[in-house]
Order: structure tokens, then sequence, then C-alpha cells
């Protein structure tokens, strides 16, 4: 996985919405795919990653991570893990309810007309919603298994589990080893399942391509789009531009928020009321997970890791005049009090 920063967008235009309800209510758009990411779940109570002030990363600053990727990056976790740690529980998909936008998918799948969905998202809201398991394909990975990112050891989950409420990285098992233990989500350096090559095929059969709630920022999810056959609509549904969206004449950007856009095409369809119906029934189904429940918020996670990387890094006064007097004892002649 990598940054992918290339943007060519043409001028905005307003929303041709009906364009595209003529087109599935005619029966045109039976094939639809669908491309998602972290803006579809903000509405679940869980911040994106570039969204600035709100979005993870800004929210890392206390942290003085070389940047901000880091803290989801392979090489970068295999020697400071306590980062993803101090921040999983916060970002677990336990207590986490689907949103509209996780129940529309579900009803495009009930109506016959979901193709396939790419989420990048791990937080498994689209099953949760009720869109068939067989539909998606969670690029980034899930939370449900993990393996030692060093010998590849599987691990288990109720120590998992307890690594994550308690923020306490876990350790591979087998004492020689001594490797962290990370779940199987994708992160930053690794390869994504050779599925992805597989199913992105599926994007060349669609006859209509929803983009929701994703930058477009990481490849290679964010080449998706670019498949798609001239003469297909794309239609964004986000908060701001993302990629080329909006440069082919088919396309349709639907710029607000992924809720309020999913609905204003559900109500344009006649579907407002299924889709209600649909969400309302995902939120009461799903169930809370009580290991995950109570826990401190993302701010308050990132707080006290900040705190405690500042006391680590603090001398106390009698600690510091020790080291002066030892130091000036054995190079009192070159350093002296004040230098240095
Ligand atoms: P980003 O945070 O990069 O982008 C989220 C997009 O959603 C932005 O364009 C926001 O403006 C928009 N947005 C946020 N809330 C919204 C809402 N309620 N309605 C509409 N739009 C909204 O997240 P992704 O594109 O998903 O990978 O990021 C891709 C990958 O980068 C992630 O899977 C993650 C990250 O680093 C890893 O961690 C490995």
């Amino acid at each position: 996985m990598s940054d992918d920063t290339s943007r060519h967008i043409k001028a905005s235009m307003e929303p041709d919405i009906q364009s595209i309800v003529d087109r599935i209510k005619t029966g045109k758009a039976t094939r639809i795919v669908v491309l998602t990411g972290a803006g579809i779940s903000t509405g679940a109570g869980i911040p994106d990653f570039r969204s600035p002030n709100t979005g993870l990363y800004d929210k890392l600053a206390p942290l003085r991570l070389p940047y901000p990727e880091a803290i989801f990056h392979v090489n970068y976790f295999s020697h400071t893990p306590e980062p993803f740690y101090a921040i999983a529980r916060a970002r677990h998909p336990g207590n986490l309810k689907p949103t509209v936008t996780h129940a529309f998918l579900a009803l495009l799948a009930k109506k016959n007309l979901l193709h396939f969905v790419f989420t990048q998202n791990i937080d498994g809201l689209e099953q949760d919603a009720g869109v068939p398991p067989d539909k998606v394909l969670w690029t980034h990975g899930n939370w449900k298994s993990q393996h030692c990112y060093k010998c590849k050891s599987s691990y288990p989950d109720d120590l998992m589990n307890k690594a994550i409420r308690t923020g306490e990285v876990p350790y591979c098992l087998d004492t020689g080893c001594g490797g962290a233990v990370k779940p199987d989500v994708v992160f930053f350096g690794q390869s994504l399942s050779a599925e992805f090559d597989e199913k992105e095929k599926e994007v060349l059969e669609a006859d209509l391509m929803l983009v929701m709630g994703t930058s477009l920022r990481v490849a290679p999810c964010s080449r998706l789009p670019r498949l798609v056959r001239r003469g297909i609509p794309r239609v964004l549904i986000n908060n701001e531009k993302a990629g080329d969206l909006g440069n082919r004449d088919d396309d349709v950007c639907i710029l607000g928020s992924c809720d309020d856009g999913v609905r204003q095409l559900a109500d344009a369809l006649g579907w407002g009321e299924d889709l209600n119906d649909l969400w309302e029934e995902a939120v009461a189904t799903k169930k809370n997970d009580q290991t995950f429940e109570g826990g401190p918020s993302l701010d308050e996670c990132i707080e006290k890791l900040a705190s405690s990387i500042k006391d680590k890094m603090k001398v106390s006064d009698g600690h510091k005049r020790m080291l002066e007097n030892h130091l000036n004892s054995k190079f009192g002649h070159i350093i002296t009090k004040g230098h240095g």
C-alpha cells in the first residue's frame, strides 16, 4: 500500500442526481460497484484519517511520530508498536453501529443491484448492516485474527482482546521470538491480499460506480475509479472532491455527508422508508461487545501516551545533578556547567 497524491479535478458542477436515478429505475444500472473509505464510518463515531483537525493523523500530533502514517507502517510497528496499541481500543469496532450509508449498501444488495463493494475500512460495519460478505472485499483486512509480525505465529483471541482493552502491547508467545503481535490488518509497507487483484476485475463489469467517504489518497484502492469503463457514471459522495472524480462527463459529485447523500439518492428513488427501516434494524441488531465497552476516548488515549512519553524522557532534578557530577568528575576538563 502506498500514498497516491496525484489529483486532477475539473471545475465543480451541480450534482445530476436525476440522471443516476433514471439509470437505476430504467434498469441500466444493475451491477453497482462501490468503493468506500473512513468517511462512511465517521457517523458511527470513528474519526477518519486525513480530515483537518478531526482526522486521526492530526490528532496524533502530540505523539511526535516521524510522520502520522508511521503508526500504521509495518517497519515502525516492528520497533515501536506502543502508539498503535495506545489507540487500538478507541478505534476497535466492538461497539460501533452501522450508519445510514452502510444500510444503503445493504439495501442495494437487497434490491439485487449491488455487484461488489471494496472497502478500505476494517470496522466490518458493512456486514453488520446486512451486506452479504461474499459481496465485500475488506481490502485492508480486519480485526478478526492476529499474528506475531515477526515469526507469523497466531495469537489467541482472548489475549488479543485483553491487549486491546488495556492498551498494552502483546508479544509473541514464543519467548525466543519477542515480536509484537499485529492484528491482520494491512499496514503501509505490506501487500494487499491476492484477492484484490482478482476482484479488481469486477470494476470493469460495473454499470455504475459509487465512491463514498474516501480521499482516494492511498493506492491501490485509489486506482479503482479510473478502471471504470468510459461512458459509465461514477458517483462521488464525499465531503470534498477526491481523485479524478468529476473529470469525466458522466461523473456526478454529491458533496456533503455520506449519510445525507445516500438519503437524497434513496428519497429520489422512492426508497427512503426502506432505507430507514433497514438502518434501524441494523442498529438494533448489532450487539455491544462488553469487552470494549466504556473505554477511554481517542483523545484520552493519545493524551495518556503523550504524557507517558514525556515522563520517560524527563530527567528528575536529582538525576540531572547526579549525571552532571558524574560527567564533571569524568570529563570536567572538557565539559563545564552550562555547556552542551
Ligand atoms: P481519509 O481520512 O483519507 O479520507 C476520508 C474522506 O472522507 C475525506 O475525503 C473526508 O473529507 C471524507 N469524509 C469524512 N467524513 C465524512 C462524512 N461523514 N461524509 C462524507 N465524507 C466524509 O480515509 P480513507 O480514504 O479511507 O489505511 O483512507 C485510506 C487509508 O488511509 C485507510 O484505510 C488507512 C489510511 O491510512 C491504513 O491505516 C493502513
